[in-house]
């Protein structure tokens, strides 16, 4: 018996790094998916493989995560450990994971892949709804990602476009946009909790200049609130240059970043960062009159992809 489910990567269309400070950010799940098969074992280990690498640890060693020889691994053992625990069972269980998201670079596959293990492995069990399996998926992640807000798990479980803010959590945008983006990949590995600190440094240095910015960044969340209702990607694409330029102000853009966003404007209505930057991905707002033009000047200089807004969430095959 084969237990399968998928869950997707997202994008952040605006409000990065403000919404540590409070302020709101809009976020949406993407049409690029981590799938994740398990399946039982008669010997007694858990076996994870990926195309990041292959991992195996007996289930009587399973007490101690600490062991688990690759960190990225870990959740996939802590999702085992429970569900071994919690069915009694006398088995092995073998997960595969497959994706279609580049990891590292902001786009959530960290989340997706405990979203999709989660409902996958326990799947082999009882079929989890989703709203438990995003809690779980939240304590999973937070075994290698302490500080995880769980938004990117939240979106990648329900779909859609939603916008989310410290005090009042996360919001579905009832608007149904069919938005393309392309999606550019620096090349650039980056650490959020590192760019966050630098931004954090940033705001300590510059208060009065921080706060203004905060305030424009209301401004962009607000009017792109409306042009989503209106589908007004001209309206979109501008405000997503003018936040782009804010976090630029920040001191999280990089010069291969700037080159891509300055390529994209050509053709696109608008391009930004999306998640932490200083490094990572762009996403430029895209439709059917300029969606080949931007893939190909984009695809000169990066690797890029495009991606619609999912509004599936996890899926169980
Ligand atoms: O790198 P990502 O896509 O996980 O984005 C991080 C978003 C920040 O606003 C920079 C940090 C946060 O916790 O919200």
């Amino acid at each position: 018996m084969k237990s399968i489910a998928s869950a997707p990567g997202k994008i952040i269309l605006f409000g990065e790094h403000f919404v540590v400070y409070g302020i709101k950010a809009i976020l949406c799940s993407i049409d690029k998916r981590i799938t994740v098969t398990s399946q039982f074992l008669d010997e007694k280990i858990i076996r994870v493989s990926s195309s990041l690498g292959e991992s195996e640890m007996e289930i009587n060693s399973l007490n101690n995560l600490e062991k688990v020889p690759q960190k990225f691994m870990k959740p996939f053992f802590y999702i085992a450990k429970k569900a071994v625990e919690e069915n009694s069972t006398a088995k092995g269980i073998e997960i595969i994971l497959e994706s279609e998201i580049p990891a590292g670079v902001g786009l959530g596959s960290s989340s997706a892949a405990c979203v999709a293990a989660t409902a996958s492995v326990n799947g082999l069990f009882n079929k989890l709804s989703k709203d438990e399996v995003v809690k779980r998926a939240i304590q999973t992640e937070r075994t290698i990602f302490e500080q995880s807000s769980g938004a990117d798990s939240s979106v990648s479980t329900f779909g859609g476009l939603v916008s989310y803010d410290l005090k009042n959590g996360f919001k579905n945008i009832l608007s149904r946009n069919d938005l393309s983006f392309i999606i550019s990949n620096s090349a650039q590995i980056h650490n959020t909790q590192d760019v966050v600190r630098q931004v954090r440094n940033f705001k300590e240095k510059n208060e009065d200049m921080f706060r203004k910015f905060c305030e424009q960044e209301i401004d962009i969340v607000n009017n792109a609130t409306v042009a989503l209702k209106e589908n007004d990607l001209n309206e979109l694409g501008s405000l997503m240059l003018k936040n782009q330029e804010l976090l630029k102000q920040i001191g999280i853009s990089t010069e291969k970043i700037d080159l891509l966003v300055k390529e994209a404007k050509r053709t696109s209505y608008g391009a930004k960062i999306t998640g932490a930057g200083g490094g990572g991905c762009i996403i430029s707002l895209v439709d059917d009159s300029n969606r080949e033009n931007t893939l190909d000047n984009l695809g000169k200089i990066s690797d890029c992809f495009l991606a619609k807004i999912d509004y599936n969430g996890l899926v169980y095959a």
